[in-house]
C-alpha cells in the first residue's frame, strides 16, 4: 500500500465477524501454525505466564500486521493473556488466506484479511479490525495507526496506547509526534534491539533471498547483485547475497552507512552506475522513486528487479510501465515489462514487500524474538493501569533484554553475570593508568 490518505469509510461497512477467502483452508493453516509454533519457543514462554496470570484480561486488541502463521501464534499468545483481539492485513498481499482461516474458525478471531485485495477492501479492513472500539492497537506500518487519526477517529476513541512493528511505521509515527498530533503512546517495537538486530537483519535477509529464488529458480553465483539502502534490512539481503555466491553492490545516499558497506567489503555505487551492471536489484530504504525512470531505462536485458521496503513506491512502476510497449506475467509472482527496444524487465511481486509476496515472510525462529516483544509491548502498555503518555517510546530496556534471555535460555546458552567488583568498575571514574 501506499502511504497515502485513506480513502473515506464506504457505507457498507460490514460487521460480519470475520472476511477471509474460505473457511475450508483452516486444516492447512492449522498444520502450518503448528510448525511454526514449534520454532517459537520465547513467545511459549511468555504465553504459559501470560495463561496463567491474564494481564490482558479484558483488553481488545485490534492488530494491523501480516497475516502469517507467526503472526498466529502472536495473536494466540494476547488471547492466552485474556484478550479480545481483531486482526486485518498490513499488506494485501502477504495474507497467508489458510491462516486467516485457522484463526478465524479454530480460535474465533475476528479476522479481516484476503491475499490479493484490492485497496478499498484493505481499508474496509482496516476499519472491521477496528470496530470492537480496542484499548490497544499493535500495528505495522502505521496504517492503522493513521486511520484513527484521520477517517476513523470515533473507533480509536478508547485506546490507551499501541506498538508498532516496523521501521517505516515508527518513522510514521515521529512525523505525527512531530506534527503533535499523535493522541497516544506507541511503543517503536522496531527499534528494539531484540527486534530490529534479529528481524531486520537475519530475518530480510534469509526472506528476501528465499523470495528471489521462488519468484526466479535464478543462480545467485557470479551474478550482480545490486542493494539499494545499508541499513540493518540492507546489510541483511547485502550479506545473504554474498553468501549465496553474488557480487554485490550497495546504492546509499548516506556517507557514514555508504562507508561501512564499503569496509563489508561491498561495491558501493551510485544508482546512475549500478543501473547498466546489475542482474537482481533489491530496495530496502523505506523511502520512493529509489529506481526510476532513468534507472530502468539503463538497465540490462532480463534485469529482475524488486522491493523488499515496507511500501510499493521505491520502484516507479508507472515509469517502467511508460516505458514499455508490453507486460505479461511470466511466472508467479513476476511479471514482465518489454520496452520499446525489446529489452525485458522483471517485477517480482508487483513491486511490493518481495518476501512476504513472493515468499512466506520472515522465519518462525527469527519472529519469536520479534513477536516476544511485541507481546511483552502490549502487555507493558495495557497493564501498567495508566495510558502511555503521547507520543513514540522506546520498548522498555528491561523487557528488551529479556527477550534475550528466553531466547537464550531456549537455546540452552549461559553467560556470565557481572561481579560485584566489575559493577562498581563500571561505575567509577577514579581508577584509570
Ligand atoms: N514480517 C516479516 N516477516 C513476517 C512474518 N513471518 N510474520 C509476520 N510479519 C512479518
Amino acid at each position: 500500500m501506499t502511504p497515502t490518505t485513506p480513502p473515506s469509510p464506504s457505507s457498507s461497512l460490514s460487521t460480519g465477524a470475520h472476511d477471509i477467502r474460505s473457511a475450508e483452508l483452516a486444516p492447512g493453516g492449522r498444520d502450518r501454525i503448528e510448525w511454526a509454533m514449534r520454532a517459537m519457543p520465547a513467545l511459549a514462554s511468555i504465553r504459559e505466564r501470560f495463561a496463567r496470570d491474564r494481564p490482558l484480561a479484558g483488553a481488545r486488541i485490534s492488530a494491523c500486521m501480516h497475516v502469517t502463521t507467526e503472526t498466529a501464534a502472536l495473536v494466540r499468545t494476547l488471547v492466552a493473556g485474556g484478550a479480545e483481539v481483531r486482526l486485518c492485513a498490513s499488506n494485501p498481499l502477504s495474507t497467508q488466506d489458510d491462516v486467516a482461516a485457522a484463526l478465524a474458525v479454530d480460535d474465533g478471531i475476528g479476522m479481516f484479511a484476503i491475499a490479493g485485495e484490492d485497496r478499498d477492501t484493505y481499508y474496509r479492513h482496516l476499519r472491521q479490525a477496528l470496530e470492537h472500539r480496542p484499548h490497544v492497537i499493535m500495528d505495522d506500518g502505521a496504517d492503522l495507526t493513521t486511520l484513527v487519526h484521520t477517517t476513523e477517529s470515533a473507533l480509536g476513541a478508547a485506546i490507551v496506547g499501541g506498538t508498532e512493528e516496523t521501521t517505516t511505521g515508527v518513522a510514521r509515527l515521529r512525523g505525527m509526534a512531530a506534527d503533535g498530533v499523535l493522541r497516544f503512546g506507541m511503543i517503536a517495537v522496531n527499534d528494539a534491539d531484540t527486534k530490529h538486530l534479529f528481524d531486520n537483519r537475519y530475518g530480510t535477509g534469509q526472506s528476501t533471498i528465499d523470495a528471489f529464488m521462488r519468484a526466479t529458480n535464478r543462480l545467485l553465483a557470479g551474478r550482480v547483485f545490486v542493494v539499494c539502502g545499508f541499513g540493518w534490512c540492507g546489510r541483511g539481503v547485502a550479506a545473504r547475497a554474498a553468501g549465496m555466491g553474488a557480487r554485490v553492490i550497495v546504492t546509499e545516499i548516506d556517507p557514514t552507512r555508504a562507508l561501512e558497506a564499503v569496509m563489508e567489503g561491498y561495491q558501493v555505487l551510485p544508482m546512475a552506475s549500478a543501473a547498466a551492471i546489475g542482474d537482481f536489484f533489491c530496495t530496502v530504504t523505506g523511502n520512493r522513486d529509489v529506481i526510476r525512470r532513468e534507472h530502468f531505462a539503463a538497465m540490462k536485458d532480463g534485469a529482475i528487479v524488486a522491493n523488499a521496503g515496507h511500501f510499493d513506491v521505491e520502484l516507479d512502476l508507472p515509469a517502467l510501465a511508460e516505458l514499455s510497449v508490453s507486460r505479461r506475467e511470466l511466472r508467479r509472482s513476476l511479471e514482465q515489462f518489454t520496452l520499446v527496444d525489446g529489452r525485458r524487465i522483471h517485477v517480482l511481486a508487483e513491486g511490493r514487500l518481495v518476501n512476504l509476496g513472493a515468499a512466506e515472510g520472515h522465519p518462525a525462529d527469527v519472529m519469536d524474538l520479534s513477536f516476544a516483544a511485541q507481546a511483552l509491548a502490549a502487555e507493558h502498555v495495557f497493564a501498567r493501569g495508566e495510558p502511555l503518555a503521547p507520543g513514540v517510546h522506546a520498548l522498555p530496556k528491561a523487557l528488551d533484554q529479556q527477550v534475550a534471555r528466553l531466547e537464550l535460555d531456549a537455546m540452552g546458552i549461559e553467560i556470565d553475570a557481572l561481579t560485584p567488583a566489575q559493577t562498581r568498575y563500571l561505575c567509577s571514574w577514579r581508577s584509570g593508568t
